[in-house]
């Protein structure tokens, strides 16, 4: 690669001065008032973006792009095959409905800094929602809703929200998801109280509203006038998005309004080479970061026109849906997780689907979330003949660290690697006391602070576990808490997690909060979870259970109780591929679970006997065990 290459030149502009680069890339923000400082390090290792500058996010995705003559363009796209519906929405349009609904949340009390918890489906109105909230300056929790009560009350708890949003139902292909009940479960089990819910009912399922306390969303905006934007600090909070840590106790990670805004506008054009007016579709979940950067926010600031499809990659109707999509509304660029492609691949090897439709605009795909295999990237860059793009990033850094970027400049691509570091981020691969360690070698991988605008400044009212979590461990870095290397010619390889994270069809989950979930269990008296290998959704939970020695029920009656019990508190996502009953966990003698070691032996790996093993003969017991479990 020769060293004058567009992206080389890019990186190192933003490496030599981040404050000029991201100060100009500030020039496509609105602000209400300028910034007068790039970057804050007095609080270093904490960092703060655009110090002093105040600006108004749906204003940047909304009211700007009107104010300049665009409101005519379509700013969203919702299809539905779920619901068998469809809406666009202009620029003008969406902007009217979100000062509406802002001007109904201000009604009942919503002010800025207030906290407002979203748990809806994908339909318009969660992005409605959400940019309401963004115009007042109140900062929004979205609860992604395949999560069932338990998980809801956590994060109601944690972010004390006055009001929350949410709908009669969701609609998942086999059955419709009645989210109200599980709201009110979740209300009940919490300890802080909203004063106020606002229900969107659907068709498909009436919710009971509690009297008092729930507001239907019509009723909500009856007689309400339309909010003005709310200019906030740049370094106010836009949102908290909770995410799955090495305990059962989620994360809440906050991004601001200012850096968050530049760092999004910037990413979709110089990443994924979209302009404004360009269709561009996020085929994630709101409840998800990806949802949040590149379903709603990213998209809007920019100006283009974004689709929210509420269905799945296959069986609506069949795996031809994206195509469809495609076709229908001309997408030019796609971004999805790997386990849907390995999903249609499963059902559409030869791609027949693929050939029904026109993708004559269709440009690249992006695909993140989980690690991509070789297999599925090859597969899908033949049959669809279209730049298929791996790009590595996660919850806490709200847009992509590595990647390969279009927008500047195609690199070749190395199948298994999501490319190479892009501006602004520093990445590097250390070993286990934070040494550098050579190309090709695995380790740790870490970026050197200061992190880039966009990433998480903290964590919701938890500056010192942002701190333990992520910059104690390796001085001057972030821990990505990744693990992988960075090859002779920069290519970084994602290779793992070093946590207790697993990643199940592209959903981030804890086997710590599967495992507390378990804990109490009658007749369980000691658990593990491991996240092993599935063809499909990349990783699935197993567990492995001691019981009591008084038991009183079978093994099986044990296993389908702790199935139902995470699906029943953590949700559907987290469902156990299997609960085995084993007579004691494998553990070292000072006591800690050898969790890796039993990853292997589900997953057929060679293992090294760890030297501190206390009884190695219960891993030949576990290894048989699940044997017979697969056949
Ligand atoms: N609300 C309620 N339940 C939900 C849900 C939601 N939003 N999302 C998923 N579920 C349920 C499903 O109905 C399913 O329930 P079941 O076990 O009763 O059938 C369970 O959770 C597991 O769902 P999922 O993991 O999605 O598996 P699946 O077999 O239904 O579908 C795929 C497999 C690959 C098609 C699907 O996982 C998929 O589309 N993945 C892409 C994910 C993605 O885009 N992630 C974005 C992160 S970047
Ligand atoms: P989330 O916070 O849900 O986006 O999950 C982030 C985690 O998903 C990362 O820390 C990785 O473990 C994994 N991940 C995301 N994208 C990739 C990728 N392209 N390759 C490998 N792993 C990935």
């Amino acid at each position: 690669m020769s060293a004058s290459s567009a992206y080389e030149s890019v990186y190192a502009a933003a490496l030599e001065s981040p404050e000029r680069f991201w100060s100009d890339a500030a020039q496509r923000i609105h602000w209400d008032r300028p910034f007068d400082r790039v970057l804050d390090d007095d609080r270093a290792p904490l960092y703060r973006w655009f110090v002093g500058g105040r600006l108004n996010t749906c204003f940047n995705a909304l009211d700007r792009h009107v104010e300049a003559g665009r409101g005519d363009q379509l700013a969203l796209i919702w299809d539905s095959p779920l619901a068998g519906a469809k809406l666009t929405l202009t620029y003008a349009e969406l902007t009217e409905r979100v000062a509406r609904f802002a001007g109904a949340l201000a009604a009942q009390g919503v002010e800025r800094g207030d906290r407002v918890l979203i748990y809806m489906p994908m339909v318009p109105e969660t992005a409605i929602a959400m940019l309401a909230c963004a115009r007042l300056g109140a900062i929004h929790s979205v609860v992604f809703g395949g999560f069932a009560s338990a998980e809801l009350a956590k994060r109601i708890d944690d972010a004390t929200p006055k009001l929350v949003v949410s709908a009669s139902c969701g609609i998942e292909p086999t059955r419709v998801v009645e989210y109200k009940p599980l709201l009110d479960a979740g209300i009940a089990m919490s300890k802080h109280t909203p004063s106020r819910c606002i229900i969107l009912q659907r068709p498909q399922a009436e919710a009971t509203l509690v009297e008092g306390r729930d507001l239907e969303w019509d009723a909500a905006l009856e007689g309400v006038e339309p909010h003005a934007c709310v200019p906030v600090e740049a370094t106010d909070p836009l949102y908290v998005l909770y995410t799955s840590g090495t305990t059962g106790e989620p994360k809440g990670v906050v991004r601001d309004n200012g850096g968050h805004a530049v760092a999004l506008s910037w990413s979709l054009e110089h990443i994924y080479g979209v302009e404004p007016g360009d269709v561009f579709w996020s085929a994630s979940d709101v409840g998800w970061v990806v949802g949040h950067s590149y379903i709603v926010y990213a998209p809007l600031i920019l100006g283009a026109t974004t689709v929210m499809y509420e269905g799945k990659p296959i069986g609506t109707p069949d795996p031809g849906a994206f195509w469809r999509v495609i076709e229908e509304y001309g997408v030019g660029v796609f971004f999805t997780a790997p386990t849907a492609f390995r999903a249609i691949r499963q059902q559409d090897p030869n791609g027949e689907h693929i050939a029904r439709y026109d993708l004559s605009k269709f440009e690249a795909l992006f695909l993140a979330g989980e690690r991509c295999d070789p297999d599925t990237l090859e597969w899908a860059r033949a049959k669809l003949g279209v730049d298929v793009i791996d790009h590595w990033w996660q919850t806490e850094t709200g847009w992509p660290m590595v990647a390969n970027c279009l927008g500047i400049e195609k690199l070749p691509v190395k199948p298994g690697s999501s490319a190479r570091p892009v501006p602004g981020w520093r990445v590097e691969v250390v070993d286990d006391v934070g040494a550098p360690v050579p190309a090709n070698t695995v380790g740790n991988i870490v970026v050197r602070l200061p992190l880039p605008p966009g990433a998480l400044p903290t964590l919701w009212n938890a500056d010192e576990r942002f701190e333990r979590a992520y910059l104690s461990r390796f001085d001057g870095y972030y821990q990505t808490a990744d693990a992988g290397y960075l090859d002779e010619d920069g290519y970084l390889f994602v290779m793992s997690r070093t946590d207790d994270v697993i990643n199940v069809a592209g959903h981030r989950l804890s086997t710590g909060a599967i495992e507390e979930v378990l804990a109490e269990v009658p007749d369980v008296a000691e658990c593990a979870v491991i996240g092993v290998a599935d063809a499909l959704k990349g990783q699935r939970p197993l567990a492995l259970l001691v019981l009591d020695a008084n038991a009183t029920r079978t093994d099986d009656e044990v296993g389908d109780d702790c199935k139902q019990r995470v699906r029943d508190r953590i949700g559907a996502i987290a469902s156990l591929s299997h609960a085995l009953v084993v007579k004691r966990l494998p553990k070292t003698r000072s006591g800690k679970i050898l969790r890796r070691t039993m990853r292997s032996i589900a997953d057929g790996e060679a293992y090294d006997l760890p030297a501190t093993i206390d009884d190695a003969a219960i891993l030949d017991e576990i290894a048989a065990a699940l044997e017979k479990k697969r056949r």
